[in-house]
Formats: C-alpha cells, structure tokens, sequence
C-alpha cells in the first residue's frame, strides 16, 4: 500500500475530523503509506485543486474540531452532477472521471466517510473497479449494519440539552414547548434524547402520531396539575395517514429539505387552547466540538478503515458490533437501513416511563 485517499461526504457530523486524524496517522506511521484527501466529497476528483497532500502535520489539533478540514458536498452525487456546459445547466455522469481519477493519482484504496447516500455510491464506484473502503457517519445513526454512527453521540447531547433548558422556561410560563430535532428517516435523535430530557410527548417517523392523541397527553397532565409540556419531534415524523413535512422539494440532484412539522403541531396545540412556543434545533445539532465518545469511536474507525485498505478489504465498511469494530460488506450495510425498533426496550421504557408517542 503506497497510497491512499481519504474523502468526506454527505452531511458533515462531528467527528469527521477524527476520523481523518487517525487514518492519516495509522497509514504514515504504521504502513509508511502517503495520503491525499479529496476535496468536498466525490467533487475534488473533477476540480484542479481537489487534492490535498496529508500528512501527520496537517491533522494535528483535529480532535475537538467539529465539522470536516476536506469539506464536504451532500449534492455531490458523481451519477448525477449538475454542471454548467455551453452556458447550460445539465446533469450529467462523471462517474468515470472519478474512476480515472483514483487511478491517475494510484491510490491503493480510497477511504470514504459518509451516511448511506455516499456509502451507495462508493458501493458503485467499486463495481466500476475503484478500491472503496467505507466509514459510516450520521447524526441521525441510521446507516444499517453498526450499532452507532459517530456524530449521534453528539447530536443527542445537543438535543438533550435544548430540551433541559426548554423545561425550565416552558415551566415558568406554564407553557407546551415543541422542539424539532433532526432525522429524516429515523428518530433516534428525538427518541434519545426525549427520554434523555425528561420530554412528555415524542413523535418519530417510525411511529406516526394522532393530533389528537397529542393534545390528549397535554390535557391530561394540565388535569393533574402540570401546566406545561414538553415535545420532542423528529423532522421526518408524520401523522397518521399524512405525509411528512418538506419546506423545499427534491429533484434528481437535490434531496428535499424536511423542516416544519414543529410548527404545524404546535398550532395545533394552540388552537386546542394551550400556549405554544416552537424551537427548530437545526444545525446546531450538527456543527460544534464533537463528544469524548465520537471522537474516540471516529478515531476507531478511521484507524480501523487503514487496517482494512492494507488487508485489500475493498466494498467493506468498519462497523460497531457488540462493541467491538468489525468489517462488512458495504452490500450488507446498504439493504436494511437502521430504524428505530417500535417494539424495542427503548420505545418501550419511554412507554412506561409516560412519555406519549401520540399513537394511542
Ligand atoms: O442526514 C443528516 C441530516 O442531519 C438529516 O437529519 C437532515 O434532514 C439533513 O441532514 C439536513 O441536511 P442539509 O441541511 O445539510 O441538507
């Protein structure tokens, strides 16, 4: 192994640094291996200064930074780029340019981080022949096949304490305060961190919700004395026989943007007669140091991920098992993504702890 490439991809989550930090180091002191890191995803293969020389000197101080030093694009999708040509915007595939790119530059393996939208396409590129070596990221930990993705871990912590200081404001005005978390597809931010903060109410896209039912929570701890509530809900929740809530549609290249289920369940606690107030936690969810356990599991991975390439581990991915970093196939991490279990004992201690799902 003589050299390698490392990439980041999708929507950055903390740790991303981490795991650079520890790849580079793993391959220059343990395979005497150079690194190159390629800029903002799949897009550094197509730009003139997409590649970036890494060495043990570029990735000192990374380990409280959050964010990625090699940027990153969740628009970056090589089989479908938008470029301007003739004056024109056009979508186009460059999926070979990325190919010949890994080879004019020889890389040996080519480490990409990200959630299942790059983990896919890395999974493709290699059936085109490039030496892909997978590392899942995600705040939103739904990439299958690891018990965890770091970022979570400080997404949750962020979360939990927006709804802790949200209590203590919602309970001096005797007020409902809705907090919009992240996650698409999966609730484990608002699950956690509901449970986590002490939420009454937690809506997730796995399980969706009666507005009724909601405001029934609310009345019926307003009728035992308790004249504020709090709501933590995912972005992606959904009501019962309703669709979930996007503030921009999607085309071929651009994912729609979730974003307003908060408000439109905080109306209607409103109209039901009980003040409201909506916070939507945003980015702040991904950006910022990341915690001692992302940094020490990113750190995992990324050392892992180089003991991978050097192995010809290609179409893999590093993956947390029974608390142990394993490898496998990308395939496998690809064809069942991770979900919340609604039988599982998270949803279940958070049922006999009286926190409302809004499905009863
Ligand atoms: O996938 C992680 C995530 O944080 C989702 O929860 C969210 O829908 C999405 O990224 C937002 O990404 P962006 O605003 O960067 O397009």
């Amino acid at each position: 192994m003589k050299r390698i490439g490392i990439l980041t991809g999708g929507g950055d989550a903390p740790g991303l640094n981490a795991v650079i930090r520890a790849a580079v180091k793993t391959a220059v002191m343990v395979y005497g291996c150079e690194v190159v890191g390629v800029r903002n995803g799949f897009d550094g293969f197509i730009d003139e200064k997409g590649i970036l020389p890494l060495g043990v000197e570029n990735v000192r101080g990374l380990l409280p930074r959050g964010g990625t030093i090699l940027g990153t694009a969740n628009r970056g999708n090589p089989y479908a780029r938008k470029m301007i040509r003739d004056g024109k915007e056009v979508t186009i595939d460059i999926s070979d340019d990325i190919v010949n790119g890994i080879r004019r530059l020889e890389l040996d393996a080519l480490i990409v981080v990200g959630g299942d939208g790059t983990l896919r396409i890395a999974h493709e590129l290699f059936q085109k022949g490039a030496p892909v070596i997978g590392v899942p990221k995600t705040i939103d930990n739904d990439v299958g096949g690891t018990e965890i993705t770091f970022g979570f871990d400080t997404a949750l912590s962020i979360a939990t304490e927006a709804i802790d200081r949200l209590h203590t404001t919602a309970e001096s005005h005797h007020r409902v305060m809705v907090l919009e978390l992240m996650g698409r597809d999966a609730g484990f931010i608002a699950l956690h961190a509901g449970v986590a903060g002490g939420a009454d109410v937690i809506l997730i896209p796995e399980i969706p919700f009666k507005f009724e039912s909601v405001v029934a929570k609310i009345r019926q701890r307003a009728e035992r004395g308790t004249y504020f509530s709090i709501l933590a809900i995912s972005e992606g929740a959904k009501p019962v026989g309703g669709m979930q809530v996007f503030s921009r549609s999607g085309d071929e290249v651009y994912t729609p943007r979730l974003g307003g289920i908060g408000h439109i369940v905080g109306e209607y606690i409103e109209k039901s007669g009980f003040e409201t107030r909506v916070t939507v936690l945003g980015h702040l969810q991904r950006g910022g140091t990341p915690t001692a356990f992302d940094r020490w599991l990113a750190t995992r991975y990324g050392a892992a991920a180089v003991r991978l390439a050097a192995q010809g581990g290609f179409d893999r991915m590093v993956a947390l098992r029974d608390a142990k970093v394993v490898d496998i196939p990308l395939a496998e991490a690809l064809a069942i993504p991770k979900r919340v279990n609604v039988n599982g004992d998270a949803v279940l201690t958070a049922r006999n702890t009286g926190i409302s799902f809004g499905d009863e």
